[in-house]
């Protein structure tokens, strides 16, 4: 756990410069609108270490592929979110020596994220040359209500002199990936121009050809000459102006981002200069009034109070705010990657986070289309999902998914995850059960739930075999959700998901002919189905799966084997050597007893109408002390079970690792950029977690409990057109209805 920002309801908070958490907090208080967003880096020149993010949505670029060895199947690229022509920057000289808050002498350093309002501010006074002390106050904040719209105000005052400070606003596009298997460059030149205190840069992605164009102007609040000029993808524009001692230069910067994906490619560049005046015409306090009252209204339907524990309250709010300001629902080509808008890890790609772990939190906090929209996303996917499949061998319409996609193809490329972590298949079939289970949207099925179901079934039905010996279906060589583990057989929770996505399938189908007759013929005739075939085979494999089980107990064995391992837990391991995934060898820990995330537990959390709670009971006493939580989607699958077995000491630790995993950095890692897909997770834990709420016939229910060290809380659901709002306190709890 590394410590060092400040509680506050609102707002995340850190005082005081300390290089070594720059990384972090450029994560941590990153901004963004759901078309793009931001690494808190700073405005103004910085040599220290740091990683330069500028995220746009859907823009991605295919990395060709870097293994050790080839391997048949392996895709050709890892597609990558691309760090993006860099609109942020300030380069800012007093009296001719450059700010960089790496060399200069900082006196004071308050950096602000406050998640009301949406809105990234710094503060400090720094020492420059001789002994020139200057305040510095810059704001920012990418536009919620106009989404190619961001703005910067940024004022610097010279408090023991009066001097000349120069601004010198740029973009530049001359960016490159930090992640980058070749070391190549993602992005060609197309155009830069400046004139006077206006600039713009065209950019485009080699090979996938998304165009990308900025465009900044620029105010000042003193009279001043500009002066532009361009090199090669980069625009700047500079002026200086005399500041007496006390006074101020404030500069707004109005920036507009447009990629090809939301304007014609030769357009982008017209439609970033119009956003980028419109900004401007607008004025920085009147655009972020706007900004304000979109998030304002985004709050009143989404925000979870919790009273008497103020770091419980702020962990919450900052995952909120993060989930909200990475996927706004509003445009049916995007998806939500683990890392958002926050770093390169994960390549911004959509893995099955979004459908096990995401699409609960948008289903419950915004209209349904937005979860409908995810569920098309994958349907949309169905063709590359067959010739993936294909492209492994299987046959006749079946579907694998890809573990990491940006378009629909396999992007993945370590054969124990990309071949054998077929888990994956059995989430996004859980997902159309779970959106119908939640809205009554049985339409959904029949339009293109059934497609998308039949491709899977039948995927399903080639990766078992029939083993003579056990006398039952087993599914080898594969990887669970622990990927502490890999190519093992008969993991329990990809048995029991390949069966459930089966009898899923059936009941699909049977709901079809009934229901839309005409969508079931077409469908069978689209996909060739050979419906009593295939349905027995499927009964068949349905009747004899095996499971791994502990013989005398109610404990599902994760694999084979698993009991052959040293049984230690995670208690027993020496703190120093936490996490266990960067300080062990890779084949220590594939020998290991320790799971890396909700593996079994995952099973029992999706499913938990088909188990009894002594079951519950018995894997979860087994499992969580062998649990390391090493991936940010395991404790708030813990935190939800606990709450739900009466474990509210270990429910609450499991909210609190997962809401402050990065704001504490558990596992080390937030300078790579936040664990967005968990933070779903996070809300689950409040929601389904202590707040008890199942979907059953049709209806909510609540059972809530209240965690010792909470006075109260209170959160808010959509459900059928209806928001529920439940209150928490020591004398019980209460269900609102209406808004
Ligand atoms: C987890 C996967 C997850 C991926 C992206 C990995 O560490 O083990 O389950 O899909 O991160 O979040």
């Amino acid at each position: 756990m590394i410590r060092y920002l400040h509680t506050d309801p609102w707002r995340i908070i850190q005082k005081g410069f300390n290089p070594k958490h720059q990384r972090s907090s450029e994560s941590i208080f990153s901004i963004g609108n759901g078309r793009f967003g931001q690494r808190a880096n700073h405005e103004e020149s910085y040599s220290g270490e740091t990683l330069q993010g500028s995220y746009v949505a859907g823009v991605y670029y295919p990395d060709k592929t870097r293994v050790g060895w080839w391997k048949n199947g392996y895709p050709e690229y890892f597609a990558k979110v691309l760090n993006s022509t860099n609109w942020i920057g300030i380069r800012v000289w007093v009296d001719g020596a450059e700010l960089d808050l790496a060399s200069c002498q900082l006196i004071d350093f308050y950096r602000e994220l406050d998640m009301r309002r949406g809105l990234l501010t710094r503060r400090f006074s720094a020492i420059i040359g001789d002994g020139k002390q200057v305040d510095v106050e810059a704001m920012r904040f990418c536009s919620m209500s106009r989404d190619a719209q961001a703005a910067i105000r940024y004022s610097v005052t010279p408090v023991n002199f009066s001097g000349v400070v120069r601004f010198e606003s740029c973009l530049d596009g001359d960016v490159r990936n930090h992640d980058a298997n070749y070391d190549e460059r993602f992005w060609a030149p197309v155009d830069q121009w400046a004139e006077a205190s206006s600039g713009g840069v065209v950019t485009r992605t080699r090979k996938t050809e998304f165009e990308l164009a900025v465009a900044m102007t620029h105010t000042l609040n003193r009279e001043s000459v500009w002066e532009a000029f361009t090199s090669q993808a980069r625009a700047a524009c500079a002026t200086e102006v005399r500041v007496p001692n006390g006074h101020s230069a404030v500069l707004h910067k109005y920036v507009g981002i447009v990629s090809s994906l939301h304007a014609p490619a030769a357009q982008a560049g017209e439609e970033a200069i119009r956003e980028s005046l419109a900004a401007r015409d607008t004025g920085f306090e009147a655009m972020r009034e706007e900004h304000e009252a979109r998030w304002a209204s985004i709050w009143s339907t989404v925000d979870i109070r919790i009273d008497g524990d103020p770091e419980a309250q702020q962990a919450i709010r900052f995952n909120i705010f993060q989930l909200n300001q990475t996927y706004t629902g509003e445009d049916a080509r995007l998806n939500i990657g683990p890392k958002g808008f926050t770093g390169e890890k994960y390549g911004g790609s959509t893995y099955w986070d979004t459908e096990a772990y995401c699409l609960p939190f948008y289903m419950s906090t915004k209209p349904q289309q937005v979860a409908r929209q995810l569920l098309i996303y994958r349907y949309q996917h169905l063709q590359q999902a067959i010739e993936n499949a294909r492209k492994l061998g299987f046959t006749g319409g079946a579907a694998l998914y890809p573990m990491v996609t940006m378009n629909g193809e396999e992007c993945h490329n370590e054969w124990e995850i990309t071949f054998e972590e077929i888990h994956r298949n059995g989430a996004i079939a859980y997902a159309i059960w779970n959106y119908i289970r939640y809205t009554g949207d049985h339409r959904y099925l029949c339009e293109f739930g059934l497609d998308v179901l039949i491709g899977i079934a039948r995927f399903w039905s080639q990766r078992v075999n029939y083993s003579e010996p056990r006398k039952g279906y087993v599914i080898l060589g594969v990887t669970g959700p622990n990927e502490y583990e890999n190519n093992v057989n008969n993991n329990w929770y990809t048995n029991y998901i390949a069966t459930w996505c089966l009898k899923w399938c059936i009941e699909a189908l049977d709901y079809v002919k009934t229901h839309d007759p005409k969508a079931f013929a077409e469908k069978a005739l689209r996909y060739e189905l050979n419906e009593e075939e295939e349905r027995t085979r499927w009964m068949d494999i349905i009747s004899r799966m095996y499971f791994p089980v502990l013989e005398g107990t109610d404990v599902f064995l994760q694999q084979d084997g698993f009991m052959d391992k040293e049984q230690l837990t995670a208690a027993d391991l020496d703190p120093l050597e936490r996490p266990i995934n960067q300080h062990w060898s890779w084949d220590r820990i594939l020998r290991s007893v320790f799971i890396k995330q909700a593996d079994v537990l995952q099973g029992l959390y999706f499913f938990e109408d088909d188990f009894s709670a002594a079951q519950l009971k018995a894997n979860f006493d087994f499992y969580e002390p062998r649990t390391v939580h090493e991936s940010s989607l395991s404790p708030c699958v813990h935190a939800i079970l606990a709450a739900r077995l009466g474990y509210e000491e270990k429910a609450y630790e499991m909210y609190m690792r997962t809401s402050r995993l990065d704001l504490d950095d558990y596992n080390h890692e937030a300078h790579e950029g936040l664990h967005i897909t968990s933070m779903a997770g996070t809300w689950m834990a409040v929601v389904q977690g202590f707040g008890g709420m199942r979907v059953q016939d049709n209806q909510l229910l609540f059972s809530p409990m209240l965690p010792a060290r909470w006075e109260a809380y209170q959160f808010r659901v959509l459900f059928r057109g209806q928001v529920y709002t439940v209150f928490v306190d020591r004398t019980g709890h209460r269900v609102e209805v209406g808004s």
